[in-house]
């Protein structure tokens, strides 16, 4: 319990009892579950830094979640699986212009995040350790646009910057963070990298013009694959740090899915900067997608179809280039990924102990080593 130890504000101090109170709960079923978890002595209990490392993981989804679920009210499908909101026809329709299933694909996805931090939140109650809870700082205000819930919500899809650069990451035969920290993989959507987008409409007056409505359906499209790909290399990048084989298992397992998630929306992003969609202009306040299939572009970084991993260097250029996730350094990654979501603007209005919080939460599981 370093957190007590470093002495709590009121707020942390409300998670840590709140989290305790849980695990307290659920500590007359901990046996029960820990005796399923029947495989080569992974039923002790977690070593403090596996459990700080699946927290953290669970803290992620739970704000994975609370914007896929601000998604799927306004743009997926409202159901008893993924419950909440009633659809804008007109965002929807949007959407439906990057691809047919794109209510569908919000559907699962947001289903997906759910069933990630519902298990982890109980897996690491099994085992008599606090649970991630973020609930205190459910607080901002949503989209007000017919169709939402008007829950409050724990983060902010109006005031995007979005780092595109993954796009052409993924694309480069020459270059890897990890070998090339300093390397500046060029934008995908220069425009969305500089200013404050809206990913949804945040009333109705955002359901018009056309070009408008389509540049907020395309900025979803690339916040999408944007925040997967951090999914993408978080899982693998913690799990080098796993002590138990089990808490392994529980990371290569997740993790994929996000992978999974990040090819689909690459995808989708990919039908925003192409014909007939692209070029587009949003003419309230400039955001232009390019058709990157077009001069100036050069096909090999930003042709559009180009959505499996190019095989780049990893580990050594004396080793043969290889297709792979990148990055996946594991030193100060759960920090980094609380860096990269604060400056893409998805906190906007949080208080700083929900930033105190996180950075805990992150620094207790970039503390995390790998036992033997
Ligand atoms: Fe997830």
């Amino acid at each position: 319990m370093k957190l007590i130890a470093r002495g709590l504000n009121a707020n942390r101090r409300w998670f840590m009892k709140n989290a305790l109170a849980c695990a307290g709960a659920a500590s007359a079923g901990t046996r029960l579950l820990a005796d399923d978890h029947n495989d080569n002595g992974n039923n002790r209990r977690l070593s403090k830094g596996d459990a700080a490392l699946l927290r953290f993981a669970a803290a992620a989804e739970i704000l994975e979640a609370d914007f896929w679920i601000q998604y799927n009210e306004l743009g997926g499908i409202q159901d008893d699986e993924v419950p909440g909101g009633s659809g804008i026809p007109a965002y929807t329709a949007a959407l439906s212009n990057l691809d047919a299933d794109f209510a569908q694909y919000i559907h699962d996805n947001t289903d997906d995040e759910i069933t990630h931090f519902t298990f982890l939140n109980a897996y690491l109650m099994s085992k008599g350790a606090a649970p991630a809870n973020l609930d205190q700082f459910r607080t901002l205000t949503g989209s007000t646009a017919t169709g939402s819930s008007g829950k409050p919500r724990l983060t902010n899809l109006m005031q995007l910057t979005l780092d595109t650069s993954w796009w052409t990451r993924y694309r480069s035969s020459a270059n890897n963070p990890d070998l090339d920290p300093n390397f500046v993989f060029p934008q995908a959507v220069p425009g969305l990298a500089s200013g404050q987008f809206t990913a949804i409409p945040r009333t109705n007056a955002d359901l018009a013009p056309a070009d408008h409505l389509q540049a907020i359906a395309n900025t979803a499209a690339f916040h999408m694959p944007t925040i997967e790909q951090g999914g993408n290399s978080l899982y693998p990048s913690m799990a080098q740090r796993a002590s138990s084989v089990e808490v392994l298992r529980i990371l290569i397992s997740i993790g994929p899915t996000e992978t999974m998630h990040f090819q689909t929306w690459s995808d989708k992003a990919g039908n925003a900067v192409s014909t007939p969609l692209a070029p587009l202009t949003d003419s309230t306040n400039g955001l232009t997608f390019p058709d990157l299939n077009s001069p100036p572009f050069d096909t090999e970084t930003f042709q559009t179809n180009l959505i499996m991993p190019e095989p780049c260097p990893f580990l050594s250029r004396s080793l043969p280039a290889c297709s792979i996730i990148r990055p996946t350094e594991t030193k100060g990654i759960a920090m980094g990924v609380v860096n990269f979501l604060t400056a893409m603007g998805l906190f906007i209005g949080q208080v700083p102990a929900f930033f105190e919080l996180l950075k805990d939460l992150a620094a207790e599981a970039d503390a995390a080593k790998r036992d033997g």
